[in-house]
């Protein structure tokens, strides 16, 4: 019998709330209804701001006394709350039918084992406890259901975490999961958002995933910086660009010591150091840096096959915002086809290796869940969570042992904002 879960995704990009109405069974999981809400401006930079305030914090009461946190917390809360009824409402989704609402939060910080930290740490915020309320609360007023009870499953991080793993990336056994529901058994699937991340599928088992390093970070923050935009949209800018050789190297050198890490290992876009790139970063080149950018995340994605031992399958599965962008997908498509129009010169042997263990014929395709793939990772999730199975596994992010992921909250309309304790992940510093 299949049970129905709302999973929610606010990724690094903060573009929107991406969620999705799924139905989950032991042998798949499906899509039913969909929902986007963008941010606003005020909601991006609010975000922005407390990324770079929670880095000075060493306790949970640091971040929460942050002047602005309570404020912004609670503004986020509220925007889940109200797109979370908007597809209950939209779609008439029977409440009694749905197990819980999955719900990642916004990472505000992540430090895993693999920065040789004496303590790792990750950092979501987004209070399971109010998220419930505040639903439950919308219902009820919305005339959806007179006693509501909204179950919420989050803080999906924080058990791999603190049971020695990278808690990051969690996708891969969702990827194969799914590759096995469609019958492809060897491929390799890529996320591209913020951050890009990759997983090895061999015999319908995610044998490896890490995270690549940055895909859309550097494109929307040049865009937010120079223009209206919250992205460039289709494209649309740097299509006029061309490669900058002496930026390339440039960005690729600052981020070298991440991208030439052997996984496992998880990023954060405060490994990018954007902002260094501000420095070289002219609006009247805005085209060119664009076009550089792009085809810097496709050109990543491709270096970090050298770290699969043996051979490399030639199916590649994309999903996620950023193949959206044509310079990125083009440059994918054409590095991985050899026909790649630059290449540092150090890196001729590696890719040259890369190319001769990667089987034929290519079979690239943008897989139809696309920009959903990871709102449908937490409803698998909180399926795995109901079932007490266990989500991550020492291969793929270091756990110690496999490790069920997650914790649960119950709506209560009594409750009061000072019992929301929880908006702060259980892996960070006490
Ligand atoms: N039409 C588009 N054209 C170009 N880029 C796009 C388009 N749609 C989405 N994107 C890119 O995808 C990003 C969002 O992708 P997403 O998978 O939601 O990432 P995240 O998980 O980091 O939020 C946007 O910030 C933008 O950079
Ligand atoms: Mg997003």
């Amino acid at each position: 019998m299949s049970d129905y879960y709302i999973g929610i995704m606010t990724g690094n990009s903060m573009d929107a709330v991406d969620m999705v109405y799924a139905t989950v069974d032991e042998n798949g999981i499906r899509p039913i209804y969909t929902f986007s809400q963008p941010f606003s401006a005020l909601t991006q930079s609010d975000m922005a701001q407390l990324r770079i305030d929670v880095k000075h914090c060493k306790s949970r009461n640091d971040v929460l006394q942050l002047p602005r946190f309570r404020a912004i917390h609670d503004a986020y809360i509220h925007q889940l709350a109200d797109a979370v009824c908007r597809l209950i409402a939209d779609n008439r989704i029977p409440l009694e039918t749905l197990k819980a609402v999955c719900s990642h939060g916004k990472t505000l910080d992540h430090c895993p084992p693999s920065l040789n930290t004496p303590t790792p740490y990750t950092l979501q915020i987004g209070s399971g406890k109010m998220l419930a309320d505040e639903i439950a609360r919308r219902c009820q007023q919305a005339g959806i259901c007179d006693v509501p009870k909204i179950r919420v499953i989050y803080d999906f991080r924080s058990d791999d975490l603190l049971n020695g793993g990278e808690g990051a990336p969690l996708i891969p056994p969702l990827n194969a999961f799914i590759a096995r529901q469609e019958k492809c058994f060897n491929r390799i699937d890529i996320n591209a958002g913020n951050t890009s991340n990759l997983c090895l599928i061999r015999n319908g088992e995610a044998v490896a995933g890490w995270d690549i390093g940055p895909c859309n970070e550097y494109l929307d923050y040049l865009v937010r910086r120079h223009t209206d935009l919250p992205f460039d949209i289709d494209g649309q800018i740097a299509r006029r660009g061309s490669l900058n050789k002496r930026l390339f190297r440039q960005l690729f050198e600052i981020g070298a010591d991440f991208y030439s890490m052997p996984p496992p290992r998880s990023g954060d876009p405060a490994y990018y150091h954007t902002k260094e790139i501000a420095r070289f970063q002219d609006k009247t080149q805005l085209a060119d840096n664009l076009y550089t950018v792009a085809y810097l995340a496709g050109y990543l994605v491709v270096y970090a096959l050298q770290f699969i031992t043996g051979e490399i399958p030639a199916t590649f599965s994309l999903f996620g915002g950023g193949w959206k962008h044509p310079i990125i997908k083009q440059s994918l498509y054409d590095i991985l086809r050899q026909n790649a129009s630059y290449i540092l010169p150090e890196h001729k042997g590696i890719f040259k290796n890369i190319y001769q263990r990667l089987e034929t014929p290519l079979n690239i395709t943008l897989h139809p869940y696309g920009q959903w793939m990871e709102s449908l990772l937490w409803a698998r999730m909180g399926y795995c969570f109901d079932k007490r199975i266990p989500w991550t596994t020492p291969a793929l992010t270091g756990c110690k042992t496999p490790t069920i992921c997650g914790i649960e909250a119950v709506s209560d309309l009594n409750r009061t904002t000072s019992d929301y304790d929880d908006c702060i992940s259980r892996a960070y510093y006490q």
